[in-house]
């Protein structure tokens, strides 16, 4: 008799673990060619772990950038078919100095699981590797199952949207499954309905052609690094926190009843949200409230800011160049490509005389909002009820993943977004940790999907 996924997962947990601490352990920083070779080593490793437990036909394809592990196991070209997408790439762990361990030796503690990735993205899809032996060794697979994990997701995934233009026929599926958002809490279960779009740029401004005394020549020339700050400061209205770029909200759709309500019902504490920041207040588009600001409003950040002295003690100098890297997360139905000309042509429009302005856009997505009476909202909500013991929350997400419209707009597919970590895994930060109950949760729902879903769309 086939052993139940619990079972299964109670001999093989330590394994699973062991496993995952081992590709935690290849710092595979697309960000940084320092790591180009590590970032090469994970596909490699991501490859080998696929075909052991029981993917045919798996492969590294080659892209301009980064390769794209593939995988698939056809177990009947009349069954629906679902394409599993993750990313084995990482954020950078700087500052390594706020690690209490290092990024790259993964420790176990207080049943968590700390490294960079062991979240995002490495850890959630893992688990659907594991899922995807448990259903493959005991004859659980109902029906075909691709996979298609990238190595450039936290780069913008610049060269996946032509891997899968080319690769219609190859990547073609009736769903595709992603485990790269968070659930509300260990308690409160919740599926990801819309993820935010993005739109990054970087904006350089050029004074006075060499660096100056400021003695010598201060309050006589424009300083690049206060014109940078005053311009940025003229992008967010003071009293209501509103993006002051022209026609920024003219695709904005406003909230629906349900969504209203459905906002109404995910629990949150101001408080306890404040505490867990450190912050006395919080601040934002005047009208909502932290969940909506967080995931249904559109919002402009500086992500970086450079120019002038930087090193120990104090220089007098006015420097002659300034940049920060600025992003806008966006929600339908905006547009990445135009919000980048609006702001682009806006923040030009605001340098004084004396400055030059390069503004280069550096990446973006489009946003999403995936429906929630599909048969996979349903399917995965069910399964969720199994394992949780509780209906899931629709939930949309404040982060990007730019593939998910593409996916859309190219594969003519729905997405359906389970994730499993927690807003406060710290997942970009230092000490990023995954939960060994939400990775071992993840590993026992996932199969519960796969079975409701074959089953609804018969
Ligand atoms: N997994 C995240 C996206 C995410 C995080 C969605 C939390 C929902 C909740 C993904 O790896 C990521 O970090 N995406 C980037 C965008 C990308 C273009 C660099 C992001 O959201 O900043
Ligand atoms: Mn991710
Ligand atoms: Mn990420």
């Amino acid at each position: 008799m086939a052993q139940s996924i619990k079972d299964y997962i109670t001999s093989n947990k330590d394994r699973f673990l062991s496993e995952l601490i081992d590709l935690l352990r290849i710092p595979s920083v697309s960000a940084d060619p320092k790591f180009k070779e590590d970032v090469f080593n994970a596909a490699t490793y991501v490859k080998n772990r696929l075909a052991e437990a029981g993917a045919e036909k798996t492969e590294i394809c080659k892209t301009a950038g980064y390769p794209i592990v593939y995988g698939e196991k056809i177990i009947d070209p009349s069954l629906p078919t679902v394409l599993v997408y993750g990313h084995y790439d990482v954020q950078p762990a700087d500052p390594y100095d706020l690690w209490k361990n290092p990024p790259f030796e993964p420790v176990i503690k207080d049943d968590r699981i700390y490294a960079r990735g062991a979240c995002d993205d490495k850890g959630q899809m893992y688990m659907h590797v594991k899922a995807f032996e448990y259903m493959v060794r005991n004859n659980q697979l109902t029906c075909n199952v691709k996979f298609m994990i990238e190595g450039e997701e936290e780069v913008g995934s610049a060269n996946l949207g032509t891997f899968v233009k080319n690769n219609g026929k190859k990547l073609k599926c009736d769903v595709v499954l992603i485990s790269d958002t968070s659930m509300i809490a260990d308690d409160v279960p919740s599926i990801t309905v819309g993820l935010r779009g993005l739109a990054y740029l970087e904006v350089e401004l050029t004074g006075p052609n060499r660096d100056l005394h400021s003695g010598t020549y201060g309050g006589a020339v424009p300083n690049p690094i206060n014109i940078l700050c005053e311009m940025i400061a003229k992008l967010i209205d003071e009293k209501t926190r509103k993006i002051t770029i022209p026609g920024f909200y003219d695709d904005v759709q406003p909230i629906s009843d349900e969504e209203k309500q459905a906002i109404k019902d995910i629990p949150f504490k101001l408080e306890d949200y404040k505490k867990d920041l450190g912050i006395s207040a919080v601040m934002g588009e005047e009208g909502y409230n932290t969940i909506e600001r967080t995931s249904v409003r559109p919002t402009l950040d500086v992500n970086g800011i450079k120019g002038g002295y930087q090193g120990e003690g104090a220089k007098t100098v006015i420097a002659s160049t300034a940049s920060a890297k600025i992003s806008m997360r966006l929600v339908p139905d905006q547009k990445s490509e135009k919000i980048a000309e609006l702001f682009t042509s806006y923040f030009k429009s605001l340098a004084p005389e004396g400055v030059k302005v390069k503004v280069t856009n550096m990446h973006g997505g489009d946003p999403v909002v995936v429906p929630i009476d599909s048969v996979e909202y349903r399917a995965a909500s069910k399964a969720y009820n199994d394992t949780f013991g509780k209906k899931p929350l629709p939930d949309r997400a404040g982060g990007s993943i730019p593939i998910v419209k593409l996916f859309e707009d190219e594969l003519g597919v729905k997405s359906v977004m389970m994730g499993f970590g927690l807003d406060t895994d710290q997942i970009h930060s230092p000490n990023e940790s995954f939960g060994i109950f939400n990775f071992l949760k993840g590993i026992e729902t996932i199969p519960y999907f796969f079975n409701y879903y074959v089953e609804m769309k018969k």
